[in-house]
């Protein structure tokens, strides 16, 4: 969409998506609690994350949640995030590198490993493989189902919402993944099988007074950890299997940034002088733009408004969308092409209303730094330890429902890179 407003009759409301400067500003930052997060994200997540801080529209719980997550991401030392999604990596590197004729199903072991990473750092636990298989697998279907715009188009009638949440099947699914999580990372902390000490995001909501062994505390502690161990994986497994995807489709490209990364050599070529960590930086940061993880903002208005002559009601949706702007043809050069190299050169930095992927204002991200350094770091152990290649026929396409996650499964051939 290039436009920069665009207000679209949906049956019941209008829905206003935006891509101009001053509007996403308004709605994000300046008059925020004035378009909260619409309640369809709630009445999507529900079945997975209950009443979890991700779905809730706003006010002083949010807040007050928010403060938590951060604390307790805030604790985690860089050095050890580091030293576990290194060790974490190299065994999942081990295990594709012994793989018959070595087809890696990229996007399932991306979320796998990266589901092991941050519940490993908040959570001081992992699932075991069979559930990490079983929860990734899970997801898939989760994302595959709950489609925004069917319950857009539905009114807002909370009863046949709730109809049609269960009519996409999301209440089965979201139940069985709360089993794996609650048996494997909310029982032994209740059970005192772990310690909290152990388990930093678990003594931040402790601490807080959000720890209780009763039942409906256990299932308010489950629906925060559920959030957590979502939000902290999905969105950079999703980068990373369309980085991974790049990579392998531009090969010259991926060989010259392994040779860059790699310590004996000062990023030359196409790189020029840029150190590692600017070249492995660089290809995070075009992958977040080419593939927000997070592809639009569903915010809804509580007061009739007007932008740009546009009178839109009380009611309305409004979509920002990362997608549309990182792509956007007046603001971006080459917007569709994939050139991590625009990110190096002492370019000006993108104004903030151009590329956001992790969100901004109120309800932006929590776990930018964790994710920057955790991504970091498995790029630099696919670059300097794989070879990646594309096998004939794979065209995945950004799935849109909950996050651009690709549509189908991105099976990749995955060589020894030698020195
Ligand atoms: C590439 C990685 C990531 C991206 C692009 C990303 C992006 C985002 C965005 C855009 C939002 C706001 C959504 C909205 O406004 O509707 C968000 C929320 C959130 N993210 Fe991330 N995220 C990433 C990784 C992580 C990680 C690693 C964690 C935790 C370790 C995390 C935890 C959260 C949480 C808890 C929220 C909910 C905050 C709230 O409800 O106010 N994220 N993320």
């Amino acid at each position: 969409m290039e436009r920069w407003l665009m207000v679209i009759d949906l049956p019941a409301r209008k829905l206003a998506l935006a891509n101009d400067r001053t509007i996403v500003e308004t709605v994000m930052l300046d008059r925020k609690e004035q378009f909260p997060k619409s309640t369809v994200v709630h009445d999507l997540l529900r079945p997975l994350i209950g009443g979890g801080v991700f779905g809730q529209p706003g006010g002083t719980q949010v807040k007050e949640t928010r403060r938590i997550f951060s604390r307790s991401l805030a604790t985690i030392p860089d050095a050890h995030l580091h030293d576990v999604a290194e060790t974490i990596t190299a065994d999942y590197i081990d295990r594709w590198l012994k793989l018959p004729e070595r087809r890696v199903p990229i996007s399932e072991e991306l979320s796998r490993l990266t589901v092991d990473i941050v519940s490993q750092c908040t959570l001081g636990n992992r699932f075991d493989a069979a559930e990490s298989v079983r929860f990734t697998r899970l997801f898939f279907a989760f994302h595959q189902k709950a489609a925004p715009m069917v319950l857009m188009l539905a009114g807002r009638d909370p009863k046949a919402r709730a109809r049609i949440v269960k009519d996409m099947g999301l209440e089965q699914i979201g139940a069985e993944m709360r089993t794996l999580m609650r048996e494997r990372f909310v029982r032994p902390l209740v059970n005192g099988t772990q310690s909290l000490e152990s388990a930093p995001f678990a003594l931040a909501l402790s601490e807080a007074g959000r720890f209780t062994t009763e039942k409906a505390g256990e299932e308010a502690l489950l629906d925060e950890i559920a959030v957590m161990l979502l939000a902290g994986h999905e969105t950079t497994a999703s980068t990373l299997s369309w980085l991974s995807f790049e990579l392998a489709g531009h090969i010259a490209l991926q060989d010259a940034a392994a040779r860059a990364v790699s310590d004996a050599v000062d990023g030359k070529g196409i790189w020029r002088q840029s150190p590692p960590e600017a070249v492995v930086d660089s290809l995070s940061k075009e992958a977040l733009r080419l593939y927000p993880p997070i592809g639009f903002f569903l915010r809804e208005t509580e007061q009739d408004v007007t932008f740009r002559d546009k009178p839109i009601p009380s009611g309305s949706f409004f979509v920002i969308s990362p997608w549309t702007l990182h792509r956007h043809r007046k603001l971006w050069s080459n917007p569709d092409g994939f050139h991590p190299q625009r990110w190096l050169n002492d370019v000006p930095a993108p104004a903030r209303t151009s590329y956001m992927p992790f969100g901004m204002g109120a309800r932006g991200c929590p776990g930018a730094r964790f994710a920057t350094v955790e991504m970091a770091v498995i790029l630099r152990g696919l670059l300097t330890r794989t070879r990646l290649s594309l096998l004939p026929g794979t065209r995945p396409k950004p799935l849109g429902n909950l996050t651009s996650r690709p549509d189908r499964e991105i099976i990749l051939s995955v060589s020894e890179r030698r020195p």
